[in-house]
């Protein structure tokens, strides 16, 4: 479809009209002169409910933000992906990862294959396999059942199956405890191996690409920890499975393709822990809560596909933060979980987020002249409290934020979850009333400080207020509920890559690093000079190399 530049489109410019009449709008007043303002700014799906009235806008403005994805045409290109169009155009894939949830899978054909089969093949084996660790049918080399299982695998192939086994904890099955090792750096996998018995281990080498470099030297350490205390080569089919696309580089890397679980190149790496990527989250929590996670996941893809935008979650968080990056000029955009179980929620987002909308050239292949992705950035509350928010409160900028919190604790103590929620609440209610230099001088000399003292002070008390925030309060963190949120935010950057006009599918920025480091590395330890690098990275290098007693 020929796109008309997003600057050009008429709710673009009507938007740029309106900011400056929005720019001096109070939410205290809007909350003051309007008793239905959080009836009429939240919404429900399932037991999610979204409360977006804490933010800088009217029914005018969020008319003008539908009319804009209107106009960008996100329904079609909501159709395009849900259809199996090859919406990932500078890879020419198609962008499928809702296909892996779907319970009845429609017939969907790409490339000519059926889709909906090839899904639940995968899908009987993982349960297969998941069954036989779990009753310990599968056993190790040396007859044991397996008791600890690591996940091998870095960004996409870490980050999702990561968050949900640590989100999910509470329904870890008892036998099998999971493992993710993803860095390089050798602390990384010294410092798990050296907790887990080579006999009972197994390792679940997860990479779409079986090239990426990280995960491939972390394999090749595993498998030789392993084979140095079992001595036997045949152990590696009992205690090494692959998950990937590319079954040549698996059996080259002497993983036995019977124990290979597919997927398909329309599977993006952020999006695939609902694929065989997920193996690591069944193998923890069971094969029946990774349906439950599936189906949550498969609910908000319903909703997103079929409310309408006023009433849309995805397109609602979306087009808020088109509202505050476009037109406010904001860079950043806070995550907060009043949940320590979704703490690796921040990291999963940042990858999806900022891997998919952090670029620069639209779909017409030009440079775009206007901000694309935030920064995403956060932790759980109330950590955050005692360590950040004193900037989103007192700070010069402007930060949207998403507060999350679930209404019941799956592990209650005392009355701990109460404060939580209170903490949570308490700081949203602070980011928008804030507290005035008058009530802060007044309160000052009621305690019996001098008028003058009280004034010099008062400033740096004042809390402006009137800072935007969004509150996501479900029941309880249960695999359903965290189904929907994270394709929530799946559908929330489609969105806004949609309206940016951008590919949110590829990720060629972080094609020049991988290019750059093989020279590096090798000029980090060969007999022979430096190449040809800049200044600082040469100087970097000789240094390097002096401290390792080498010619530089
Ligand atoms: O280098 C970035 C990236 O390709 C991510 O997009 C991906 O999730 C990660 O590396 C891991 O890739 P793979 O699963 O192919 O090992």
């Amino acid at each position: 479809m020929l796109m008309k530049p997003l600057k050009t489109l008429s709710a673009w410019k009507a938007l740029e009209q309106h900011f400056k009449a929005m720019r001096s709008f109070d939410m205290r007043a809007a909350f003051r002169e309007d008793a239905s303002r959080f009836d009429q700014l939240s919404l429900r799906c399932g037991n999610l409910l979204l409360d977006y009235s804490k933010n800088r806008v009217t029914s005018d403005t969020l008319g003008l933000l539908m009319q804009l994805a209107r106009e960008s045409d996100l329904e079609g290109l909501r159709t395009a992906m849900f259809s199996g169009e090859r919406i990932n155009f500078t890879e020419h894939r198609a962008v499928l990862h809702t296909a892996l949830r779907a319970p009845v899978r429609p017939p969907l054909v790409v490339e000519g294959i059926h889709v909906e089969h090839e899904v639940a093949a995968v899908l009987r084996r993982m349960q297969n396999f998941v069954e036989s660790i779990h009753n310990g049918n599968w056993r190790g080399h040396t007859g044991k059942p397996i008791r600890d299982v690591v996940n091998i695998g870095i960004g996409g192939s870490d980050l999702g199956p990561a968050m949900v086994c640590h989100a999910l904890d509470h329904y870890a099955v008892e036998n099998v405890r999971v493992h993710f090792v993803s860095n390089l750096d050798p602390a990384h996998l010294a410092g798990t191996l050296k907790l887990l018995d080579p006999e009972t281990t197994l390792f679940v080498v997860a990479s779409k690409t079986f090239t990426t470099l990280e995960t491939l030297a972390n394999a090749n350490s595993a498998k030789a920890w392993l084979l140095a205390a079992l001595r036997a080569p045949a152990a590696i089919a009992r205690h090494f499975v692959a998950l990937s696309t590319n079954a040549q580089a698996v059996e080259a890397f002497g993983i036995d393709p019977d124990n290979m679980f597919i997927f398909w190149d329309w599977v993006g790496g952020r999006y695939s822990l609902w694929s065989a990527i997920g193996l690591s989250i069944a193998l923890q929590i069971g094969w029946g809560n990774f349906q439950a996670l599936l189906a949550g996941a498969h609910a908000m893809d319903v909703h997103f596909k079929e409310a309408p935008p006023e009433a849309n979650m995805p397109v609602i968080l979306g087009m808020l933060g088109i509202w505050y990056a476009n037109f406010w000029g904001t860079d950043t955009y806070g995550i907060f979980p009043y949940d320590q179980r979704l703490h690796l929620l921040v990291p999963f987002l940042q990858q999806l987020d900022m891997e998919s909308n952090g670029k620069n050239v639209s779909r017409a292949n030009r440079r775009v002249n206007y901000n694309t992705g935030p920064i995403v950035w956060g932790a759980p509350g109330t950590n955050g409290q005692h360590a950040f928010f004193e900037l989103i409160h007192q700070g010069t900028r402007l930060i949207p934020t998403d507060f999350l919190m679930a209404a019941v604790n799956a592990t209650p103590l005392a009355d701990q979850h109460e404060w939580l929620l209170a903490n949570c609440l308490a700081q949203t209610e602070a980011l928008l009333k804030g507290k005035s230099r008058a009530v802060i001088e007044a309160e000052l000399i009621a305690q019996g400080m001098s008028r003058k003292n009280a004034r010099a002070l008062a400033p740096h008390k004042v809390f402006p207020g009137n800072r935007p925030s969004n509150t996501l309060l479900y029941q309880k963190l249960d695999p359903h509920t965290l189904g929907m949120l994270i394709a929530l935010y799946e559908h929330k950057v489609f969105v806004q890559g949609a309206i940016w006009q951008i590919n949110s599918f590829d990720q060629w920025g972080v094609e020049l690093g991988k290019q750059l480091a093989p020279p590096i590395r090798a000029a980090l330890s060969s007999v022979r000079a430096v190449g040809e690098h800049d200044a600082s990275t040469q100087g970097l290098i000789a240094d390097i190399r002096r401290r390792r007693g080498l010619s530089t």
